[in-house]
């Protein structure tokens, strides 16, 4: 279909999507605690997207059962939140959430620590961050899609993470999943050009292991095949004239 370019009124729509959205990230974040079950976390989030209004775009999303994909420990993504998963102490909780505001939809994933982590599982969460932020440093009108997913790749290199490969980025609108695709890994050609109004959901996956994943039998949570710990991080991002707006990171 192509990568859609907004107008100034979607990217207004985009804006205000993604901004609701960090609000309800935030509120999430302050609730992980040990003793709080999954889908006490889903429950909230549906009902703080209901609340702005905001419809949770996940939700029967090609059947998928929640709001709120939580992901623990070596699971990577799509954990499907259960009133029996209880959240531990030491525990680290990746929550992948988006909504639809006025048909525009916006996605962001943070992972979180469950009180003390050893220090290498923070190690992962924090270079999975910074895995995001050094990608997003190339999303530029000019330069070209793949400049994120080699800066991401090259990024985290030298730490011997794995990149999950089976799963990338995509471009986000009036579809939560819209074309290009984004690999977080090394790609040989440049891809498309980015130019200004193009709205990207730019999300590495990083493994302490190796990046193979599989899927468990209830169709969705993806994990780390050799069970390593894994960490998410992803924003909506607008190309601009200039610098690359983050758009589900709220001001701040
Ligand atoms: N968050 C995923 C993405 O970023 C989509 C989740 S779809 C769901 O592409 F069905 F699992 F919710
Ligand atoms: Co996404």
């Amino acid at each position: 279909m192509g990568i859609t370019i907004k107008s100034p009124r979607e990217i207004e729509l985009m804006r205000e999507s993604c901004r609701i959205l960090s609000l309800v990230h935030d509120e999430l974040a302050g609730m992980i605690r040990p003793g709080i079950s999954t889908k006490e976390i889903d429950r909230a989030g549906e009902e703080l997207i209901r609340s702005y209004g905001c419809t949770p775009n996940f939700l029967h999303y090609q059947g998928y059962p929640a709001s709120v994909c939580v992901s623990v420990n070596e699971e990577v993504v799509h954990g499907i939140p259960s009133e029996a998963r209880i959240i531990q102490e030491g525990d680290i909780v990746s929550l992948d959430m988006g909504l639809i505001y006025h048909g525009y939809h916006s996605d962001a994933a943070r992972t979180h620590a469950v009180g003390e982590i050893s220090p290498a599982a923070q190690k992962l969460i924090e270079v999975t961050r910074q895995s995001f932020f050094e990608g997003v440093k190339m999303a530029k009108a000019g330069n070209h899609l793949h400049d994120i997913s080699n800066a991401i790749a090259a990024y985290v290199k030298p730490y011997g993470y794995g990149i999950v490969r089976a799963l990338v980025g995509h471009g986000i609108g009036t579809r939560m999943h819209e074309d290009p695709q984004i690999p977080n890994f090394a790609q040989i050609r440049r891809g498309p050009k980015l130019k200004p109004g193009m709205t990207l959901a730019i999300e590495p996956m990083i493994n302490m292991g190796t990046g193979d994943v599989e899927w468990l039998d209830d169709g969705w949570t993806v994990v780390s095949a050799d069970h390593s710990l894994s960490a998410h991080y992803e924003n909506t991002v607008l190309i601009t004239d200039g610098e690359p707006e983050i758009l589900t990171l709220g001001k701040r």
